[in-house]
């Protein structure tokens, strides 16, 4: 199995950053297939933070970064990027992105929809990035999106646009929100096309050929499987599929490309945004599971509401993501906490139920079953080998292994690179 997918197993942000850095360093190509700059990862290479929410983390390790089909692409951000990332020291050009030809576009329009529609939703919203990533995807499915290979004929992106903005503007206005003008949204989409069109090819061709060479490729996931649009907290989730299958088709190479997929969860349960989240804990431990994992998003900078470790969740998780092992994160945060308590399924009225139901009422009266463990006083803050860790924290992890019915194949123990414990490299299937 020469591949690996990663994604995430809970809700997203659960430090899958450091291990596609690690990853990344040990592969040829490092593939985005969903999602957009709605994700967030952070990178510290040396004295340098990278945050990176476009593109695909290798470009940081020197590795060919691939923006699959599946992604939608804010051009604007993406050059906002580009730029931002070169004031670091980190130059990317055609040689080291690639970015899918038929790839849609995310335009202004999108961000404004977006935030209308959360505006509008008050009480109900779904907390977005607001960045446009959910119209973006509609357009697409409505076959009116503007794509980028579009950029390359003027004339069909004018008529395209006319199309679109049919559609947005009456929207928009029926939000009581600003329209856009065609001539204007043209003249910016024209205007960027020099610096977007060089980095456009047919990407499943040179994935076709890095494949047949037995080259190494790593896909990249963003969000993570309860927040996909089928498999996740409907609603109450981003509007793409999440799950390692996505791989395949977001970046045009068959499902036998994907290869060993890489489950990433945290030691304990955070969210941003509203929705379900039957673990939650509103009371001075959530606050303290909050206030030592900085838990902040890396895009939105809200502050992440945090639980105990849902069990079922991520066996849910592993189940419709097709998850080989998971990378455990974060372990140290829990160092000290006297007791810790692991959900294992849910009571709904009379009923337990091993998995959270897809009804979002149901969802929402799920009341978590708990076991609780006695926890550990030592620290496991950068431990290396299992030698380091404290016995009640092995008891910890092997628990998640079994209720969660999936290996750990790797333990992170601090955001540093180094201090993680191998237990099977996903390269070596
Ligand atoms: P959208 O993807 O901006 O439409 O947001 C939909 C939901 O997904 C919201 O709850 C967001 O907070 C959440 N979300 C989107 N991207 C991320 C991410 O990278 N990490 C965690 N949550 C995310």
């Amino acid at each position: 199995m020469a591949n690996v997918a990663v994604i995430g197993a809970q809700w997203g942000d659960e430090g899958k950053g450091k291990v596609v850095d690690w990853l990344a360093s040990r592969a040829d190509l490092v593939v985005r297939f969903q999602g957009g700059h709605n994700a967030g990862h952070t990178l510290v290479v040396g004295d340098e933070t990278f945050k990176l929410s476009l593109l695909p983390s290798g470009l940081v390790r020197g590795k060919l970064g691939i923006i699959g089909n599946g992604v939608v692409v804010d051009p604007e951000a993406l050059l906002a990027e580009i730029d931002k990332v070169a004031a670091q020291g980190l130059r990317v050009t055609p040689d080291t992105l690639r970015l899918a030809e038929n790839a849609t576009l995310i335009l202004p329009l999108h961000a404004a929809l977006d935030r209308a529609r959360e505006a509008a939703r008050g009480d109900r919203r779904i907390g977005t990035t607001g960045r446009g990533i959910g119209p973006a995807y509609e357009d697409k499915v409505a076959r009116r999106a503007i794509r980028v290979c579009d950029l390359a004929e003027p004339e069909t992106l004018s008529d395209k646009l006319g199309e679109l903005l049919r559609h947005h503007n009456t929207l928009l206005a029926g939000f009581g929100a600003p329209t856009f003008d065609k001539a204007e949204l043209l003249d910016r989409l024209l205007a960027l096309a020099p610096r977007i069109l060089p980095f456009a090819e047919p990407v499943w061709e040179r994935l076709d050929e890095a494949r047949r060479a037995g080259r190494r490729i790593l896909f990249e996931g963003a969000q993570a499987v309860m927040l996909d649009v089928d498999h996740g907290t409907y609603p109450f989730v981003t509007s793409s599929n999440t799950v390692a299958a996505t791989a395949a088709a977001g970046s045009g190479l068959g499902p036998s490309a994907v290869g060993f997929v890489l489950g990433i969860a945290k030691a304990y349960s955070t969210r941003v945004g509203a929705g379900p989240f039957p673990t939650e804990l509103a009371d001075a431990t959530g606050q303290l599971l909050g206030d030592r994992g900085h838990e902040f998003g890396t895009v939105t900078g809200r502050r992440r509401r945090c639980g105990w470790f849902d069990a079922a969740l991520v066996r849910q998780a592993v189940k419709v993501g097709g998850i080989h092992g998971l990378a455990l994160t974060k372990l140290d945060v829990l160092d000290g906490l006297p007791e810790l308590t692991i959900g294992t399924g849910y009571r709904i009225g009379a009923d337990a139920l091993p998995h959270l139901p897809a009804a979002p009422g149901a969802q929402a009266r799920a009341v978590p079953i708990y076991e609780s463990m006695e926890g550990w006083s030592a620290s496991t803050r950068g431990a290396r080998s299992w030698a380091e860790l404290p016995a009640q924290a092995i008891k910890y992890v092997r628990r998640i292994e079994e209720l969660t019915e999936a290996p750990v194949t790797l333990l992170s123990t601090s955001p540093e690179r180094d201090d993680t414990i191998l237990v099977r490299d996903p390269f070596e299937g």
